[in-house]
């Protein structure tokens, strides 16, 4: 052996030697530094495939247009890497045959748009959103969302189906008040299992606060973790709450994210004060804060419906807004909305009245007689206040309440067909917490109670003071 070769042989031996076995197949590096992370551009961001955009498209969310028998409103949100966005539209088949048939491929309005809430990172991110019409009344259709011709880009199929246009057809609805706080954690189970139990729901309405700062990517991330491909399959409407509004300003996010109609009385109303005629029922979104907090708007929501539900030729009729009518509390009453829309609720009869932000449950109706006795015979409106997240509040007796309720996430479903409407409450566990029908017949509507025996639920048999 000659003189470099053994020098060559000692030197790879201490090579061997010295170094410290490399853990490739947990890519950690145990070096100078020592830190254990994979990503650290993400050290200092928790929780952040819930805040972070990526180019895939995530936060998808399919909403009722005013015309849900022939299109539907689509959203989603990449990185601003991603500059155009598209949905592509096939009729629903037994097997893949559909992508063979793809009906309409159309192009997002894409929004650039970046915002940051207090210690979170700010995140800049494109929203998409489009409108899918043109489409076929009661039939089952395909959709997926992306950007370009890489497969890794587009969301997965979802399916959804239009509203009927055949009168008297059944149509089911979930209603939600609050979800608010802890909405991945808490409110999460509510509505996965809201979806469990009624598969088959054509629409879901969210009754405002559908998180606590308005804001925060955080909270609108676990939004939509919670509901995931829920959100993307069932349409949905939502009015605004006091929590997606701070000093009068609507959050910004509400616009980018959703589609809802455009159908108010004012440009600043857009989206959060809107009609929505789904089969045999008119649903109507106030913007409670709006109306609250502005004379102007409260004069123009409150003409605007006059005239809406002058010109009302659907047998049911529906108001969400967040502010009860009826507070479940005294000292939460909201004497503006009640003052400005009731006489308008009484009016045109309106059947029943969706509201959130008491964060109790109670449900009833009020006087609807000239003695002042309430009659169940030709029943007048139903207001409940309900609560799907788990902040809960104490709340209060009252004349106009049938069924009351503390410390209860709920998820309502409403059915219609033709002259009944069938309202039941659920707990996330499927316990049936309060229902009744009305049924309309010889221009008289009747109440029938079908309260479950099982006791009242109140917030001081779990927690003690
Ligand atoms: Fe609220």
């Amino acid at each position: 052996m000659n003189k470099s070769l053994i020098w060559f042989s000692f030197l790879l031996v201490c090579a061997v030697a010295c170094n410290p076995v490399k853990t490739e197949e947990h890519g950690h590096s145990h070096d100078g530094d020592h830190h254990h992370s994979h990503y650290p551009q993400h050290d200092s961001v928790l929780s952040h495939k819930l805040i972070l955009p990526s180019k895939v498209p995530d936060r998808i969310i399919a909403n009722l247009t005013a015309t849900p028998s022939t299109s539907i409103g689509i959203n989603w949100r990449t990185d601003q890497q991603i500059t155009e966005g598209f949905v592509e539209v096939a009729l629903d088949t037994d097997g893949p045959e559909f992508l063979f048939n793809i009906i309409k491929k159309v192009k997002a309005e894409t929004e650039v748009f970046e915002n940051q809430h207090e210690n979170e990172p700010l995140v800049k991110a494109s929203y998409h959103s489009a409108v899918i019409d043109g489409l076929e009344p009661g039939k089952t259709y395909v959709y997926r969302v992306g950007a370009t011709d890489k497969q890794e880009l587009w969301s997965e199929w979802f399916q959804f189906t239009t509203a009927s246009d055949k009168k008297g057809e059944e149509f089911s609805f979930i209603y939600f008040g609050d979800a608010q706080n802890q909405v991945k954690s808490m409110w999460s189970r509510v509505i996965r299992n809201s979806y469990k139990q009624f598969p088959q729901v054509d629409f879901m309405l969210h009754a405002g606060d559908l998180i606590n700062s308005r804001q925060s990517n955080l909270e609108w991330g676990e939004w939509f973790y919670a509901g995931d491909f829920i959100h993307a399959t069932v349409p949905s409407i939502m009015t605004p709450g006091n929590h997606e509004y701070r000093d009068e300003v609507l959050t910004p996010l509400w616009r980018p994210q959703f589609t809802l109609p455009q159908n108010g009385p004012l440009e600043e109303l857009l989206e959060t004060c809107f009609v929505v005629d789904y089969q045999d029922l008119k649903v109507i979104s106030i913007d409670a804060l709006s109306y609250d907090d502005k004379p102007h708007s409260r004069k123009a929501q409150t003409v605007w419906l006059d005239s809406i539900l002058a010109n009302n030729d659907k047998k049911w009729t529906a108001i969400t807004l967040h502010y009860p009518i009826f507070s479940t509390k005294e000292n939460r009453d909201n004497k503006n909305v009640r003052e400005g829309l009731k006489p308008l609720i009484d009016k045109y009869k309106v059947d029943i009245v969706l509201t959130g932000h008491d964060h109790t449950y109670a449900r009833g109706q009020v006087s609807n007689d000239p003695t002042g006795a309430t009659s169940v015979s030709d029943a007048g409106t139903i207001y409940a206040v309900s609560v799907s997240g788990p902040k809960m509040y104490d709340s209060m007796d009252a004349e106009w309440m049938e069924r009351r309720g503390e410390y209860t996430q709920l998820f309502q479903i409403i059915t219609i067909k033709d002259d009944v409407l069938t309202y039941q409450a659920f707990t996330p566990i499927g316990t049936l917490y309060d229902a009744f029908d009305l049924v309309k017949s010889n221009g008289k509507k009747k109440l029938v109670n079908k309260i479950p025996k099982t006791a009242q639920r109140f917030k001081s048999d779990f927690v003690k003071k």
